[in-house]
Parts: structure tokens; C-alpha cells; sequence
């Protein structure tokens, strides 16, 4: 049985494109393409499209077990979860500009979706990781880094994906025990045309305003550069170092 490929967040605008192209580079593994909305692209036959509330973590346990059940392990899992504005459970948020804008509720939201789920895929993967060389990749973002943090802004988007990338760097010390062949990787992909960074577009230059095609080609391209015994990483889209 070959190693099996999981995108988690598999309907998003950077999702779709890792989906079509995993596919297409790795056609002898699975791709379990999973998000929490029943997805409507086509995509090539060792695509396999599940719709199941990748946040929740009995649904996280559920999908692990049913690799188990089938002696699948995992050569690849990429988490494309993060919120930035938008609805979530009933809460309309935005990015804080100063700290009046901070709201339990808010900082909550975004605490959970793109701290708490990735962790949660960390914590069900770790047991399930192939032995082969393998990565498990969570898009973060340069405002999640700690040092580089000169603007200000952002108060929740920005701690949740340092915490994001805590959580990682403090997984992958247990990963070096548990799942030596595995490398974890924080992925800043840079501005890219989707849904979220629509409304913060104005700003960009066109040059520095990416495609999800370029930006997950790139990514596809460092993968093989990676070496568990460097774990984890903190990289752009560039490949170049970001501090954390
Ligand atoms: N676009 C950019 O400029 C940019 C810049 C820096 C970092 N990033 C990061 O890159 C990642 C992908 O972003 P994108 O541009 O592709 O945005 P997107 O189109 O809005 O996709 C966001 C993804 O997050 C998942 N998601 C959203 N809310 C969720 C929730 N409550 N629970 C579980 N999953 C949830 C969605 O999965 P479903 O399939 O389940 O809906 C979706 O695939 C994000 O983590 C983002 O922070 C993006």
C-alpha cells in the first residue's frame, strides 16, 4: 500500500491548487483532498474528495482511524486552515487596527481556527506519519513571526499564527522522537489572489500579488529540499529563512 497525501482545507483558493496539482505530480498516492464543504471541482482519479469537519476533532480521530483500518500511512499532509475575515460560528470578524477592536469573541475565533486545528491534526498525525521521508506543512504567515513584528495590527490574526507556529516548533521536538522521518514546515506562501486576502489587495504591487498556481509550484519545490534532522522550518515562499 503506498503512502497516502491529506490536504486539510482542500476547498480554498491555495486548497484547490495544491489538490490539482498533487495530483498530478504524485499519480500513484492518494490525495484526500478533506474540507468541511462538499467540493464541486473535478480533479484526476487517485483524488479523493471527503467532506468532514476537518475542525472537530472527533471527525480528526474518525478520519485517522479509518487509515489505520486501511494500513495507510502518511508521506504528505498539508493544512491550508486559517481564517483571516469572515463568518465564524456566528461572528463576523475583521483584522483589529488598534486595541479597541479586540473582542473575546474575535480573539477566540481566530485562537481556534488557525492555532487549535492544526494542532489538533499534529497531535492525530504523529502515530501515522510513513516512515520514508515525509512533511507535514501548515501555511502560517510572515505576521505570525514574533521578531518581524514592526507594523503592529492584526492583533489576532497575527498571535494565532505565532501560536501556530509555537505549537509546531514545540511538536516537532517531539516528532524528532516519535516520527523521525518527518519534517514540519511553516509556509509563508506571500500575498496570494484568494478570497482571503481580497479585501486587503488595494496595497500590494501587482508583481508581489501571487497566483495560487505560482505559489504552490514553489512550494511543491522546496518539499524535496527538506531534511527531518533541520526540523522545523519557518520558510516563504522564496524558500528564504523567516524568523520566528
Ligand atoms: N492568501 C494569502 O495572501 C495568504 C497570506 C499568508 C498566509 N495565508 C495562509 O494560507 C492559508 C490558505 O489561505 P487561502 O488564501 O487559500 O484562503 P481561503 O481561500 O480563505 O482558504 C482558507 C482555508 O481555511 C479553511 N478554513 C477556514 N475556516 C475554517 C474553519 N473554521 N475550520 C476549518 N477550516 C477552515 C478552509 O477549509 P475548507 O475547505 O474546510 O473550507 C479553506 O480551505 C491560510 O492558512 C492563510 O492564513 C494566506
Amino acid at each position: 500500500m503506498s503512502d497516502v497525501i491529506i490536504v486539510i482545507g482542500a476547498s480554498g483558493g491555495i486548497g484547490q491548487e495544491l489538490v490539482h496539482q498533487l495530483s498530478e505530480r504524485y499519480p500513484d498516492n492518494i490525495i484526500y483532498a478533506l474540507s468541511r464543504k462538499s467540493q464541486t471541482a473535478s480533479f484526476s482519479d487517485n483524488v479523493r474528495c471527503m467532506n468532514i469537519r476537518t475542525d472537530d476533532e472527533k471527525a480528526i480521530h474518525e478520519f485517522c482511524k479509518s487509515l489505520d483500518a486501511s494500513d495507510q500511512k502518511v508521506r504528505l499532509a498539508i493544512s491550508t486552515v486559517g481564517i483571516l475575515h469572515g463568518e465564524v460560528d456566528g461572528l463576523q470578524i475583521a483584522p483589529e487596527k488598534r486595541l479597541e477592536d479586540l473582542s473575546n469573541g474575535q480573539l477566540l475565533r481566530y485562537f481556534h481556527v488557525n492555532s487549535v486545528v492544526p494542532a489538533l491534526w499534529l497531535k492525530h498525525l504523529v502515530d501515522r506519519m510513513s516512515d520514508q521521508p515525509s512533511q507535514i506543512v501548515c501555511f502560517s504567515a510572515r505576521v505570525g513571526s514574533i521578531s518581524d513584528n514592526r507594523l503592529g495590527g492584526w492583533y489576532g490574526y497575527r498571535a494565532s499564527k505565532a501560536a501556530l507556529n509555537m505549537l509546531l516548533k514545540t511538536a516537532a521536538v517531539e516528532y524528532g522522537r516519535r516520527a523521525k522521518s518527518t519534517t514540519l514546515l511553516s509556509y509563508h506562501p506571500g500575498t496570494v489572489d484568494t478570497g482571503l486576502s481580497e479585501p486587503f489587495q488595494r496595497n500590494v504591487k501587482p508583481e508581489k500579488l501571487f497566483t495560487p498556481e505560482f505559489i504552490v509550484s514553489q512550494l511543491l519545490a522546496l518539499l524535496p529540499e527538506l531534511r527531518a534532522d533541520q526540523s522545523p522550518y519557518f520558510l516563504d515562499w522564496e524558500h528564504e529563512v523567516v524568523t520566528w
